[in-house]
């Protein structure tokens, strides 16, 4: 303070040693110079530019002051926040013509001249604080043309705050073990498909290259997993008979072994045998190991290691004190291969569950969907239509249901002989139950009573009900096993299906609608509302047809 009436008092004399020397501290805060004059309200003949007009935390931006036509003698330049009064960030210069100040006591957060003398360009930089930011600034500067001529905050174009940079380094590779050379050197199998484990820490990945010559494979084990991955080369797509090796957790290291399984059941540690240059990390959750072996392929049909064709399995699951425990997730490459012959596969469903989901989604979303829909609501409409002394909705609602019966009773046992086991949460559950209610309608339906009978709405009302719950656990059912085959990042099967569903929905209400309306005209129906039906019949279908396309499309290439 006392500087700055002293310097106000010298002020008086001759500009040349009036703040000649550019020390201006006390014109920080409201940045006019303490001349006996007051500031010019003309725009500027000087301006002020920045190189970037938005900046992150720590960045370097340079500031440019310039005299368009005129040279100017003093300046005091500043950084402030929009709205703000304060100075932010500190600045640098290497331009003689400039120095840094102290302002609001911040160290180097101004910059003014170091002489009287005419300038026409000064150029410094300026950093933004790493941390304390959060608000867009510009720049301001007072220039000074003499003694009484000079523009007070002249400002820069606003330059936008975008954020603090992300303080992770452009990391390492997640595992060094990479899908480079698949298809190259190496067989590769991966969940998702095509994945890298070198830049994907989702990616469960195995790769094999095998030597004909001496015996001699090296293997690549990488994955998300808290314990172990697992590789197995196997007959089939099932655990069981497979010689297998574990890259497990130990303490502080990754140790492999060597096992043999004899089923769905904890597998046999071997000795490890010949297995050399063991490599490993673990990163991000990633556990990957590399190895070679030289160890013949034992599987039980085949003992020699003179067929190097394969399925290859795939698992990851929890350890505790190097002894692995039950896998969280497994898969098998889509076909046997010949290790020797380079190539990245897909993992695929075994077609034992292809064809288990393919005859489910016929039998509960077509045949069955049809059935349904031609006993509620075509009765009427197709009531002059017989043949074989029977009604015809009746025969083909017989039909569609028992179609669908058998077919979903063959996609059961085909899934039941292949899994043997009750693993895939609620899916079996809901499947489980679903079969159970089907059985109960055929068998309901053939010592249902006559017509006339008074128990007659037993039958009626019970036949209904219960197709009405086979059909939303159908539903479930489909849903939770459309979401244990489908592995791709976008889960359109259950999307897909969503869509199906909807489309069901709307047809049975417009049908609902339509039975509603000639329920209440209560009118002899007339051949008009019969087309109705079987037109809307005809839509319903063709929209069936297409959703189903798509869904065994999606089933095929799981
Ligand atoms: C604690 C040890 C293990 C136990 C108790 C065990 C048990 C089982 C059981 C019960 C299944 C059928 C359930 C399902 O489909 O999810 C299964 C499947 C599978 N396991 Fe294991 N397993 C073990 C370790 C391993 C290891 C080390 C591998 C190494 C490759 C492996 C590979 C597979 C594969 C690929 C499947 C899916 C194909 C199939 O269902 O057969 N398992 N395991
Ligand atoms: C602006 O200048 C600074 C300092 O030379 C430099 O670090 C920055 O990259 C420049 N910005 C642009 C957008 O050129
Ligand atoms: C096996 O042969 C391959 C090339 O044929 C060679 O790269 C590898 O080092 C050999 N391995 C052993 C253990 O001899
Ligand atoms: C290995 O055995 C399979 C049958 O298991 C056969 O199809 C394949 O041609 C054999 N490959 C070689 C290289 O002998
Ligand atoms: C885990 O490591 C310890 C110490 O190295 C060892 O004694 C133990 O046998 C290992 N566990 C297994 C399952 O190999």
């Amino acid at each position: 303070m006392y500087v700055y009436t002293f310097l106000s008092i010298i002020c008086t004399l001759p500009l040349a040693l009036c703040y000649g020397n550019g020390k201006v501290t006390g014109s920080c805060g409201n940045m006019i110079p303490s001349h006996p004059a007051s500031s010019q309200t003309s725009s500027a003949p000087y301006t002020v530019s920045v190189n970037q007009s938005s900046f992150q935390g720590g960045d370097t931006i340079t500031v440019t002051l310039q005299g368009q036509s005129t040279a100017f003698r003093g300046f005091l330049l500043e950084a402030r926040e929009v709205g703000g009064g304060q100075p932010v960030g500190t600045f640098s210069v290497t331009d003689s013509q400039a120095q840094l100040l102290a302002c609001s006591g911040i160290i180097n957060s101004a910059v003014s001249h170091t002489s009287p003398a005419n300038k026409n360009s000064v150029k410094v930089l300026w950093k933004a604080p790493s941390s304390g930011v959060s608000k867009d600034i510009a720049f301001s500067a007072t220039f000074v043309q003499d003694k009484v001529t000079f523009w007070v905050q002249v400002k820069s174009e606003t330059v936008k705050f975008t954020g603090v940079p992300s303080t992770t380094t452009p990391s390492l590779p997640i595992s060094f073990i990479s899908s480079a050379e698949c298809g190259n050197t190496k067989v590769c199998v991966s969940q998702p498909s095509n994945c890298n484990p070198a830049s994907s820490s989702s990616c469960s990945f195995i790769s094999v290259t095998a030597f004909s010559t001496n015996s001699t494979f090296l293997v690549e084990i990488s994955g998300p997993a808290s314990g172990y991955v697992a590789t197995g080369f196997s007959n089939d797509q099932k655990m069981g008979n497979d010689d297998i090796y574990i890259c497990v957790i130990n303490g502080s290291g990754v140790q492999v072994q060597h096992a043999h399984s004899t089923g769905k059941v904890m597998p046999q540690i071997l000795s490890q045998g010949q297995v050399s240059n063991v490599q490993s990390s673990v990163n991000n959750g990633v556990i990957s190991c590399s190895f070679t072996s030289q160890n013949a392929i034992t599987t039980q049909s085949r003992s020699a290691a003179s067929n190097f064709t394969y399925y290859l399995l795939f698992a990851s699951g929890p350890a505790s004190g190097g002894s692995i425990k039950f896998h969280d997730n497994t898969f098998s490459s889509n076909q046997k291969v010949d290790l020797t012959n380079p190539q990245f596969l897909a993992t695929s469903e075994p077609s034992s569950v292809k064809a288990h989901g393919a005859l489910m989604l016929i039998s509960w979303m077509t045949t069955g969907s049809l059935g349904m829909l031609i006993a509620r609501y075509l009765k009427a409409a197709t009531k002059q239509h017989r043949c074989c002394n029977k009604d015809f909705w009746f025969l083909a609602h017989l039909t569609l249901m028992v179609t669908s019966v058998i077919a979903s009773g063959i996609a059961f046992i085909v899934i039941f002989s292949f899994a043997q086991d009750w693993s895939g949460g609620a899916h079996p559950v809901l499947g489980c139950i679903v079969m159970i209610l089907a059985l109960i309608q055929p068998i309901g339906a053939a010592f249902r009573c006559a017509p006339g009978n008074k128990w007659r709405f037993v039958f009626n009302w019970g036949h209904a009900l219960n197709a009405l719950v086979i059909k939303v656990l159908a539903v479930a059912a489909i849903f939770t096993g459309l979401g244990l085959i489908d592995n791709t990042d976008s889960r359109w099967l259950q999307k897909v299906m969503g869509g199906f569903v909807a489309w069901e929905v709307l047809c049975f209400l417009l049908y609902e609608l339509n039975l509603r309306n000639c329920l209440k005209e209560k009118t002899e129906r007339t051949s008009d509302s019969n087309t109705t039906e079987v037109v809307l019949l005809g839509i319903f279908f063709l929209g069936n047809i297409a959703f189903l396309v798509a869904l065994l499309c999606g089933i095929g290439m799981s």
